[in-house]
């Protein structure tokens, strides 16, 4: 394979975007800012974990082009997704005179592209913003597609909006940094796009699940690749969910009451993913829609990349509960 650098775009007539994707991409961070004339004035919203490995690199990069850039530390882990964080981020902008000719930009995982993307949808009416994804579940999945949210105690992602990035920046080598459980976790939403739309990319999941999970690049890209164009191409039809997008949606409706039945931050969304997958499944098998083969061939591909298949012990009453809260809760009459 000779995916070293490429571009994809997410066509949404003026909202469209690229998804540029390669190798040691951070140190060109502002020259590609320049390419798309974003604001001069930026705030980089980050945790202090991500700013740690890579915070140099992307202040440095942007100096070199000339972007006034302040930095938005927010604490690090799924339980910060809050109302509370993005006030913070908001004093922050508002006691810095930030107006509407600066931006946002995020750098870091799925978390903190979700809260600096809702803040970007909200803060003045809406400013530009861009994503620099830093795990493999941002790369191949959050920081593309526009869905923005903070969670709430009582329910994943209630707070939010669908809003656009300009760009998203995704440097492959960033994921040499990633926690072990973290790499696992990405891949289960890598998984899911085989199984909703590319047969072939499925059995390629299967064959290649060594090389994935030693974080070749080759490997990498072409994961990265496949699943943002998927996930590109069901964008495009259907920006707002009213229809193939809830594809995307698969295993995470039991997913999210995993997480939220078990607390934020205990489950990683990855693993409740993998195992709502299962989940899916199973419903499916035992409604006629799906074979058993599918059931087990799933289970078995998430079982090589060590996620979880069973879900935690908590009563049906719960689960049903909990599900009930999620937003694509829908009464059938
Ligand atoms: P995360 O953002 O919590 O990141 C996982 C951990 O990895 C964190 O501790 C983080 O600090 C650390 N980390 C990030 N980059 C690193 C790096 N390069 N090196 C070392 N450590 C690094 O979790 P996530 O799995 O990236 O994202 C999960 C979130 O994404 C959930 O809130 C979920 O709801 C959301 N999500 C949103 C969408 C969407 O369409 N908007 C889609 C899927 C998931
Ligand atoms: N992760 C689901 C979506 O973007 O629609």
């Amino acid at each position: 394979m000779s995916e070293k650098i490429g571009t994809i775009k997410v066509g949404l007539q003026e909202r469209s975007y690229p998804i540029i994707f390669g190798q040691n991409l951070l140190k060109g961070l502002g020259q590609q800012l320049e390419g798309i004339s974003f604001p001069r004035k930026i705030a980089v919203i980050t945790n202090p974990t991500v700013f740690g490995f890579y915070g140099q690199t992307v202040i440095d990069s942007l100096a070199e082009s000339g972007f006034q850039c302040s930095v938005i530390e927010i604490p690090d882990g799924e339980e910060f997704k809050s109302l509370a964080t993005l006030e913070s981020i908001y004093d922050f902008l508002i006691e810095k005179n930030f107006d509407r000719g600066s931006g946002l930009l995020a750098l870091g995982g799925g978390v903190v592209g979700d809260i600096a993307g809702y803040a970007a949808a909200t803060f003045l009416r809406g400013v530009p913003y861009v994503q620099i994804p830093t795990t493999i579940l941002s790369q191949v999945d959050s920081s593309v597609g526009g869905k923005t949210a903070v969670n709430h105690r009582l329910g994943k992602n209630l707070i939010g909006a669908f809003y656009q990035p300009k760009l998203v920046l995704i440097d492959i080598d960033t994921l040499r940094t990633l926690e072990q459980r973290e790499v696992y976790a990405g891949i289960a939403e890598v998984v899911k796009y085989g199984v909703i739309r590319d047969k072939i990319f499925f059995r390629w999941l299967e064959d290649s699940s060594s090389d994935l999970l030693s974080l070749n690049p080759d490997a990498l890209l072409h994961a990265v690749k496949r699943s943002c164009q998927i996930k590109a191409d069901i964008v495009e039809i259907d920006e707002r969910e009213g229809s193939v997008r809830a594809l995307l949606n698969y295993g995470h409706t039991f997913g999210h009451a995993i997480e939220s039945l078990c607390g934020y931050g205990e489950w990683r969304h990855g693993e409740a993913v993998a195992c709502g997958m299962v989940v899916a499944c199973r419903i499916s098998q035992n409604l006629g829609f799906s074979a058993e083969i599918s059931t087990n061939r799933i289970t078995a591909l998430l079982r090589k990349f060590h996620l979880p298949v069973d879900p935690p012990d908590f009563t049906l009453g719960q689960y049903v509960t909990a599900m009930r809260r999620d937003k694509k809760f829908a009464k059938v009459a």
